[in-house]
């Protein structure tokens, strides 16, 4: 049990020294990690140093989160429009995806992390693919943090192939079309286990959200900063949580 002398309670709530409400904490963060690229542009250093520095970044963001007790993380680290990129940079990324995982996964393993992905995963290297499935396979029954990985994921391709998969199973007598409703369409998505991100935060400055999650962020809360990913840290996460925290979410109601 943490000492309570650090705490003081605001209503119901019991706020910490750094502002952050612990009642309150969203159950679902999506990360989109972007601005590698110019972070290594910045000191002059090829565009690859800046995704290796992306990586230590999301070591500490996942240890952080893993230690707030947030329960989803989803990590965009590559998406569907990634591979018009130039194949040296596509296979620095493709490798460092294996590093990381052959690296950390014991770690992860150890505090309890489970793996998860998104996005059709049978399009990467084949040694991506095993490193992956190891990874989930070994860390399946962890009930910790739910990091999940978005690869070759684009929300546009995971509504079409969701909606192919509905077809499908009224074509087979499975599902009858009025049933059809969102709840049956979500169970088609790449997320059908994980609920939809409260909160959305995408660095570098850009204001869009690239493909990414588009029906699961119907009434999620965005936070943007021009902080390329690389020097996102601990403190970026927890302000990002505390902005979340002042936000008023009415779904549609009022209050
Ligand atoms: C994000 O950084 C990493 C991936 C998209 C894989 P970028 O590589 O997009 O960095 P910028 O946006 O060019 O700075
Ligand atoms: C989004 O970043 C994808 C990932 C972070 C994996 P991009 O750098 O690919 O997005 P755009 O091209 O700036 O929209
Ligand atoms: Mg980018």
């Amino acid at each position: 049990m943490k000492s309570m002398k650090n705490f003081f309670s605001k209503g119901n709530n019991t706020v910490d020294e750094r502002g952050l409400d612990l009642n309150n904490l969203p159950k679902h963060i999506a990360i989109i990690m972007d601005g590698n690229g110019r972070w290594a542009k910045k000191r002059g250093l090829p565009r690859t140093a800046g995704h290796k520095a992306g990586v230590e970044a999301l070591r500490e963001i996942i240890k952080v989160s893993s230690e707030l007790g947030i329960q989803f993380l989803t990590l965009y680290a590559f998406s569907t429009e990634n591979w018009k990129r130039p194949t040296e940079e596509v296979s620095a990324l493709m490798q460092l995806l294996i590093y990381y995982l052959r690296k950390e996964i014991s770690e992860l393993h150890k505090n309890n992390v489970k793996i998860k992905t998104i996005g059709d995963i049978s399009r990467l290297p084949q040694a991506a693919q095993a490193e992956i499935y190891s990874a989930i396979e070994l860390t399946k029954n962890n009930d910790g943090l739910v990091v999940n990985i978005a690869l070759n994921y684009g929300a546009r391709d995971e509504i079409i192939n969701a909606v192919k998969n509905i077809c499908q199973e009224v074509k087979n007598d499975k599902i009858n079309i009025n049933e059809i409703n969102e709840d049956i369409f979500s169970k088609f998505l790449y997320t059908k286990e994980i609920p939809d991100p409260d909160l959305v935060i995408r660095p570098s400055g850009e204001l869009r959200i690239s493909n990414f999650l588009l029906w699961q962020i119907a009434y999620s809360e965005f936070w943007f900063s021009d902080i390329f990913w690389p020097d996102f840290d601990r403190k970026c996460l927890i302000k990002a949580i505390i902005d979340y925290q002042n936000r008023d979410r009415r779904f549609g109601g009022i209050k």
